[in-house]
This record gives structure tokens, C-alpha cells and sequence, in this order.
């Protein structure tokens, strides 16, 4: 297999450059012919790796892929999940190289989804082709790519319920987080939740002249940024009351295994140019991107933003804020709780409407699973060091989803960085991490099924 890849290099490069030119972004409607040929190209792609069938599957919002390689029964049957879509490229201007004009510098692809997760998910339709190449695919394997990931995964909760026998599998196998570091290979057991919410607060029925009622009349902006300022404390720990209340909390010895583990947070906030670590007291960088929640503000907004001054208290001012769950928090529980609790702080003489986005379930996944055991093996063979189980920060929605609808737990395999600047200008993926993905995903099979024969 390893010279088959060797051999093979250069054009599963160029294959995933040419993913990577379609500009899949489905926050924008304007997107549906992009989104339509990634799609294609995903199918496509599939059936020449060797699927039994590929086909795309209409949904109220972008088409979903389906494919299968079906090899016998008796084996174990994987679910490779993943997402075509990627997120909208601003600000343009702070790209080195266009977001779509894949470039290759140092050793990194550089285009918007080059990492999350176009160039991941691409790693599991080329491990399809090792297998094939090489005779013997030792599990079934189901693939299931999506392009409503970065918009909350709206329709494929429906399509999972409606598709319970096709999706039926031993496990769900999905690349779309980090690993530490390219010497320290991870596998992320758990992801935490989302909660997002949109806040309105209206003051005076109109905008006014600031030198005719500044001081006399309530600013909206000026009373939003304070009920804002009074969601978390000095420590910023979260004030809103009940917010805390149904965290797990992690134990003792969770905490000193966890502080074992070699992920420097100085460093990982150093890479984005911080120098000064800020977040819950009493708990390490690590702690709390992976076991804690957290509170944004993600954007703000109202008045004059335009060039030049404009002397006007408006009528009106707003904010996203979302949160980061954990377990046993629950999103819709929370936007409740949350979305009350501002609307309570609206400071005499305006008022604060609060509208919910898409949210997500945090999740965990077992560590004691067969299937846990293939994925550190598989790691094992090809970083030569065994995987470390660590909590991702971010959210997947459909993990927590297919563990709900279909019973299956997830192996989130992923093999990006920290540093690969997802959602940011300038995403990439290594080249290094691209090929060890298309070597280590075939393990994982061999792994799984023998650890099933057992
Ligand atoms: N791949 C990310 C999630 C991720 C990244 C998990 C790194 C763990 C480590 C995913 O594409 C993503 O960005 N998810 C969104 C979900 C939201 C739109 C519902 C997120 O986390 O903001
Ligand atoms: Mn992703
Ligand atoms: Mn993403």
C-alpha cells in the first residue's frame, strides 16, 4: 500500500487542488452551482476510487453524497461522514493567495476547506482507492458527505432519520479535527456544543441627533455593551444563573491524566499572537477549550460604522453571543435559559428581543471501544507513537445526532493542525498530514476487523 501512495502522490495532490477550486460556500445562495459541482466531483470521485455506487441525495437545502463499497456481511461496516462545504472566505484581502486558486508554499496546500474539511474528507475517498488497489477492503464501508456542516447541519438530522437502514453501521469514522502536533498524533474524544443567539436591543423609536438628547435619552449601544459586560465575571466565569448547573464536572484523576497529556498551551496561543493566557480561572488552556464552556461575543453592531463621524444615538443595537457547551448541557436548554436571562437585562427604557441560530449537542465518544483500539493502532503504525485522547473545542453536529438516531458512536480521526487556520484566511493542510491520512485511514480498517474477529 505505502508504495502504491508513494507512487500515486503527486496526483492525489492534484486531485484534492482541483476540489479545493470549487468554491462550495454554503452560507451563500448564490453558491448552488458550486455547491452542485462539488457534489458531482465527490461522486465522481468516489465511484472511480471503487465504490459499489455513489449518488447524490436532494435535501431542502445543498445535496448530500452517498456511496457504499459493500464487501461482505459478515464484516464490520464503517460510516465515513465528512463536509464539502466550507466557510465564506472574508476578509479577502488578508489572503496571501486566493482562496480558491489553490497554491502550494513550505509544504501546506493554502486554500479556504484545505483542512476543514474538504482536503480531510478527500483522505478517506483516496484510502478507498488503496484498499481497492491493494485487493482486499477488510470492512464495509458507507460514505456520507454533506454540504450544510458549517450551516449547522439543518437536513441531515431528517435525512438520518428517514435513511435509519442505508446509514446502519458498526461505527461512525470521521476527519474533520486536529491532531497536537505532527510528532503527537490525537484522537478527539468529545466535542462540545453550540448555542447562538442574536440580541436586539431598541431604545428610542428613532436615531436622534446626539448633541440634542445625548445625556438625556438611554444610547442602545451603550446599554447593550453593559448588559453584555455583566454575562460572565472577573474570572470569567459565566453569571447567568443555572448556566453551570448541568455541567459534568470533571473529576480529580480526569484532570491530572489530562494535565499529562503534551500540549503546550502557552504555545497554542502564542501561534495566533497572544501572549497572556485569559479564560476560567482555575483551569489550564487545554481545560478550557476541551471540558469547559465558554461565552463570545461574535459580533457587534448598530450607529455609524461608516467613514468619517456622524454625531447619532441610534434606535437600534445588536450582537450574536454564543456558548460552548459540554456535556450534559443541552442547546435547546440553554437557549431558553440564556436567551431569558438577557431579555431580563434590559436596562429601564429599551428592550432586548433575543432570536436563536442553528445549535449543536455537545458529545463523547468511548475510549474503550474495538473500534477506539483499531484507530490507536492504526496511529501507532504510522506516527510511530500512540495516540493521545483529547476533547475538541469545537462542534460537529451530526456526532452527538448519529449517536441519538442511529446508536452508533463516533471515531473522530482527524489529521489537521491547531495552526491550519480554519475559518481564517490562509486555511491550509499539510502535505505531511494529508499523506499520513491516506495512510493511516486503510489501518483502520485492516484493525478494525481483526479487533472484531476477536
Ligand atoms: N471541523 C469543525 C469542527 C472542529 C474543528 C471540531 C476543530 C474540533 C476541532 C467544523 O467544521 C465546524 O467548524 N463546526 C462549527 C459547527 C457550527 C457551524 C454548528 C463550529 O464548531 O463552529
Ligand atoms: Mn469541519
Ligand atoms: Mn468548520
Amino acid at each position: 500500500m505505502t508504495s502504491y501512495i508513494e507512487s500515486n502522490k503527486d496526483r492525489f495532490v492534484s486531485e484534492l487542488l482541483e476540489f479545493l477550486k470549487i468554491p462550495s460556500v454554503s452560507t451563500e445562495s448564490s453558491s448552488k452551482e458550486a455547491m452542485y459541482q462539488a457534489a458531482n466531483f465527490v461522486k465522481e470521485r468516489l465511484l472511480q476510487a471503487g465504490a459499489d455506487m455513489a449518488e447524490i441525495k436532494e435535501t431542502k437545502g445543498w445535496p448530500m453524497v452517498y456511496g457504499e463499497k459493500m464487501v461482505d456481511a459478515s464484516l464490520p461496516t464503517v460510516l465515513v461522514y465528512g463536509h464539502y462545504d466550507v466557510q465564506p472566505v472574508d476578509p479577502l484581502n488578508l489572503w496571501k493567495t486566493p482562496p480558491f486558486e489553490p497554491d502550494i508554499r513550505d509544504g501546506y496546500i493554502y486554500a479556504r476547506g484545505a483542512s476543514d474539511d474538504k482536503g480531510q474528507m478527500y483522505v478517506h475517498v483516496k484510502a478507498l482507492e488503496v484498499l481497492n488497489n491493494s485487493g482486499d477492503v477488510p470492512c464495509n464501508i458507507k460514505f456520507l458527505f454533506e454540504g450544510e456542516e458549517e450551516i449547522g447541519s439543518d437536513n441531515l438530522e431528517p435525512f438520518v432519520e428517514e435513511n435509519k437502514d442505508m446509514l446502519a453501521a458498526d461505527v461512525v469514522l470521521i476527519s474533520d479535527t486536529s491532531i497536537i502536533d505532527n510528532d503527537t498524533p490525537s484522537i478527539t474524544t468529545g466535542l462540545r456544543g453550540l448555542c447562538y443567539l442574536e440580541v436586539e436591543l431598541t431604545g428610542p423609536d428613532r436615531d436622534l441627533h446626539s448633541g440634542l438628547y445625548g445625556g438625556a435619552v438611554v444610547n442602545p449601544i451603550n446599554a447593550l455593551v453593559a448588559v453584555l459586560t455583566k454575562l460572565k465575571d472577573e474570572n470569567h466565569r459565566i453569571t447567568i444563573p443555572g448556566f453551570y448547573d448541568s455541567v459534568a464536572e470533571v473529576s480529580e484523576e480526569e484532570r491530572k491524566e489530562m494535565a499529562k497529556i503534551p500540549f503546550d498551551g502557552q504555545a497554542f496561543i502564542e501561534e495566533v499572537g497572544v501572549t497572556v493566557q485569559s479564560g476560567e480561572k482555575g483551569f489550564s488552556v487545554l481545560e478550557r477549550v476541551g471540558i469547559r464552556p465558554s461565552l463570545d461575543i461574535n459580533g457587534i453592531w448598530g450607529g455609524y460604522t461608516g467613514e468619517g463621524a456622524k454625531t447619532v444615538i441610534p434606535s437600534k443595537a445588536y450582537a450574536k453571543v454564543s456558548m460552548r457547551l459540554v456535556p450534559n448541557q443541552s442547546s435547546d436548554e440553554i437557549t431558553q435559559l440564556v436567551s431569558k436571562h438577557i431579555e431580563s437585562l434590559a436596562p429601564e427604557g429599551t428592550t432586548i428581543k433575543v432570536t436563536a441560530h442553528h445549535g449543536a449537542e455537545p458529545a463523547v465518544t468511548p475510549i474503550d471501544s474495538v473500534a477506539y483500539q483499531a484507530a490507536s493502532k492504526a496511529f501507532m503504525d504510522t506516527f510511530g507513537k500512540n495516540p493521545v485522547p483529547v476533547r475538541g473545542g469545537g462542534s460537529i453536529p451530526i456526532v452527538p445526532m448519529f449517536k441519538k438516531v442511529l446508536g452508533i458512536d463516533t471515531i473522530m480521526m482527524g489529521f489537521g493542525l491547531d495552526s491550519d487556520a480554519i475559518h481564517s484566511p490562509n486555511e491550509r493542510f499539510g502535505l505531511f498530514n494529508y499523506i499520513k491520512g491516506i495512510e493511516t485511514v486503510p489501518l483502520f480498517y485492516k484493525y478494525l476487523a481483526e479487533e472484531s474477529k476477536k
